[in-house]
């Protein structure tokens, strides 16, 4: 016995897994004697292997108990990590673009139109300043004011400036003749002997009224607006395109406007004469 119990256990892993099953049926082979034996007769060796065993196994166990709780604590935090973070993160808001000032490339953008923009509005102002007709009293294109009144049937007085013939025509009334030609554009002339206007160019003639009485031209003279005034400047009279000669009276004020032309009516087959 004294050998036995100071022989160490046997440390091999044969000899640590014998189950204390092993060691039970022992106990019972040997009628309880071998209580404390081992399978060899070693008491000491089989108890402490057992023991060992024992400790092995309850590590184990631990250890798997511990993976367990750590794998079933994980599995948790999985499971409840979505729903702390829906719960504390809030709602997802779109993202509102912030409002910045134009950028280079806009003020560029916007200046050059503005540029254009200003020069095209000067050039059309421009053009409008020079294209719109300006003209003053007593120039052609302006108004013309003369009191005078020549006897009916006289010989029409000249307005060099205006480019009219001022005549008391013989129908009955003032008129204001244009100076040109109604056939292509000469400068015809009265005639004292003939008592009428006559065209250098082709032979057309016209009466003291400026009615055409002889061509090549085929219609009568354009005439100028007359606008007649009484002393008290109140509108007593005014040519129109079926009034054409206004009245004829010694006191009133005239107006001729050159700015407005009434083109000569055609020429009346019964005023035709011969050359
Ligand atoms: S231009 Fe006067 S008749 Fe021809």
């Amino acid at each position: 016995m004294a050998d036995i119990e100071t022989k160490p256990p046997v440390t091999t892993g044969k000899e640590e897994r014998p189950a204390p099953a092993k060691a039970r049926a022992a106990e019972r082979e040997h009628g309880g004697d071998t209580a404390g034996v081992s399978p060899d007769g070693e008491e000491g060796g089989v108890s402490e292997a057992a023991k060992r065993f024992q400790a092995l196994k309850q590590s184990q166990a631990l250890k798997k108990s511990r993976k367990e709780r750590e794998a079933e604590l994980m599995r948790r935090a999985v499971d409840v990590a979505p729903r702390v973070s829906a719960q504390a993160l809030p709602e997802a808001q779109p993202q509102k673009a912030p409002s910045l000032p134009i950028n280079r490339r806009e003020f560029l953008t916007y200046a050059w139109g503005g540029a254009l923009s200003l020069v095209l509005v000067q050039g059309g102002l421009a053009t409008l300043w020079f294209a719109y007709p300006r003209f003053k009293a007593g120039e052609f294109g302006g108004v013309f004011t003369l009191t005078t009144v020549p006897e009916r049937g006289a010989k029409p007085e000249e307005n060099l400036q205006g480019k009219f013939w001022w005549t008391n025509a013989e129908e009955g009334g003032m008129v204001a003749l244009y100076k040109v030609c109604t056939h292509l554009g000469c400068l015809y002339e009265w005639k004292d002997q003939t008592r009428r206007f006559e065209c250098p160019c082709h032979g057309s003639k016209f009466n003291q009224s400026g009615r055409n009485i002889h061509g090549p031209a085929t219609r009568d003279l354009d005439q100028f607006v007359v606008t007649v005034l009484d002393s008290a400047g109140n509108q007593v009279d005014q040519t129109t395109p079926d009034h054409r000669y206004v009245i004829a009276e010694a006191g009133l004020t005239y107006k001729i406007d050159t700015g407005r032309k009434l083109l000569g009516r055609p020429s009346d087959p019964n005023l035709a004469v011969e050359a």
